[in-house]
């Protein structure tokens, strides 16, 4: 029986007609940019999280971008991130003219690594000025952990850690709105966990839109007006530019899809959760356990129900390339399934000007080696779920 990795057409009619109805709204008033729509959907996203201010962006990428560009990261700037993740992240790093500096990721999360992190800082000098710099002797100012495939970094170290070294932290939320955090001050939502973060909307996240959008979220008000500028050209005024910034502006007809879905969200996360648990209790019966890992849960015993949103579910083939053997396997009996990520971003050719090689991160590199993400989106059978564990109990033989 085939299954798709992922299948938009599931999430069922209610919500086709709730997106339709935004968008012919939209197409109606032909208020395209900006306006009531893109507030309005801002304005119900700051209630969802409880809190926050959001901008909506053009991309989750744009939206970093220009959150890098409003803290003024630039040349002679240093900052932190892993390489074990989507592209973007350190693509918009590059794009600001700031060094790429990388520490490696926990080999049971796949985020970044605490120890790694602190590590690498403490290999760093001060200057005069108190700054840390890194060997090259850039300043080194931010900090961007990748909450990836549905649960949190482990935030509290990494913010103390930057506490100590004197260092901002920049969440990538891109792949969880809706993940809560259990951090030791209190519940937290992703994205405001840190003073400045991201979301995408890629279609295929767990909030898509009809194309592509993203926002920028923040905790202070002066630094949403910031964005706000930043998104549009750098106008408050039309036409009067204050700062230099960009369109970054999220699309009103893609605001109003998002607003239409965005109610759903929470049950979308139960069954990706649900989904989750069956694939953990047929992977156990199939006594797969010690030829895969299945994702970890680091935050489960919190007691909160979004501690995992499952945006992937993402396991480890355990033995020299037999990932690849099940994903050909898998792919043959057209079972959907994805390598996320199958090349480091260390060593990909547009970076081989930071002179890394194999071997300098090790456990992203082992997690290239390793990672196959299987279906897991709302409105996945029973039926498919056992259909993929016994695709790959047949594969492993
Ligand atoms: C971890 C991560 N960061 C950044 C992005 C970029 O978001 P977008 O595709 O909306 O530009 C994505 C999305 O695919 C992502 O998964």
């Amino acid at each position: 029986m085939p299954v798709p990795l992922f299948d938009l057409s599931r999430l069922g009619p209610q919500v086709d007609e709730a997106v339709r109805e935004a968008t012919l709204r939209v197409l109606g008033h032909r208020g395209y940019v900006l306006g009531a729509e893109v507030e309005n959907f801002e304005k119900d996203l700051t209630d969802y999280l409880g809190g926050g201010h959001a901008i909506g962006m053009s991309s989750g990428t744009d939206a970093q971008l220009a959150l890098l560009m409003a803290l003024g990261i630039g040349e002679g700037d240093a900052v932190i991130s892993t390489p074990y993740t989507f592209f973007a992240t350190t693509g918009c790093i590059h794009r600001t003219g700031a060094e790429i500096l990388f520490c490696d990721i926990d080999q049971a999360t796949f985020m970044m690594a605490p120890g790694s992190l602190r590590a690498l800082l403490a290999s760093m000098k001060r200057d005069g000025d108190g700054m840390l710099r890194s060997a090259k002797g850039n300043r080194v100012r931010l900090i961007v952990p990748i909450h990836l495939f549905g649960t949190c970094c482990d935030m509290d170290a990494i913010n103390e850690i930057a506490a100590e070294f004197g260092v901002e932290v920049l969440e990538d939320a891109a792949q969880i709105l809706g993940a809560e955090y259990p951090s030791k001050h209190g519940v937290k939502k992703a994205g405001l966990i840190a003073p400045t973060s991201y979301v995408s909307f890629y279609p295929s996240k767990n909030l898509g839109a009809a194309g592509d959008a993203g926002v920028a979220l923040c905790l202070d008000a002066e630094m949403a007006e910031k964005l706000k500028r930043i998104r549009n050209h750098g106008m408050e005024q039309r036409y009067y530019h204050k700062v230099v910034g960009g369109n970054f502006r999220i699309d009103a007809i893609q605001a109003a899809v998002l607003r239409a879905k965005l109610p759903f969200l929470d049950s979308w996360n139960a069954t990706r959760r649900a989904n989750a648990a069956s694939y953990r209790e047929a992977f156990s019966a199939a006594g797969l356990l010690d030829q895969i890992t299945l994702p970890a849960e680091p935050f489960a015993s919190s007691g909160l129900k979004n501690h995992h949103i499952y945006h992937q579910y993402v396991i480890r083939v355990l033995g020299d390339k037999k990932r690849d053997a099940v994903m050909a396997y898998l792919s043959e009996q057209k079972i959907g399934c994805a390598i996320y990520y199958p090349v480091p971003l260390h060593l990909q050719e547009c970076f081989a000007y930071l002179g890394h090689k194999p071997g300098d991160f090790p456990e992203s590199e082992r997690a290239a080696l390793q990672s196959l993400a299987l279906p897991i989106f709302p409105g996945l059978t029973q039926d498919e779920i056992a259909e993929v564990v016994r695709g790959i109990k047949s594969a492993l033989g």
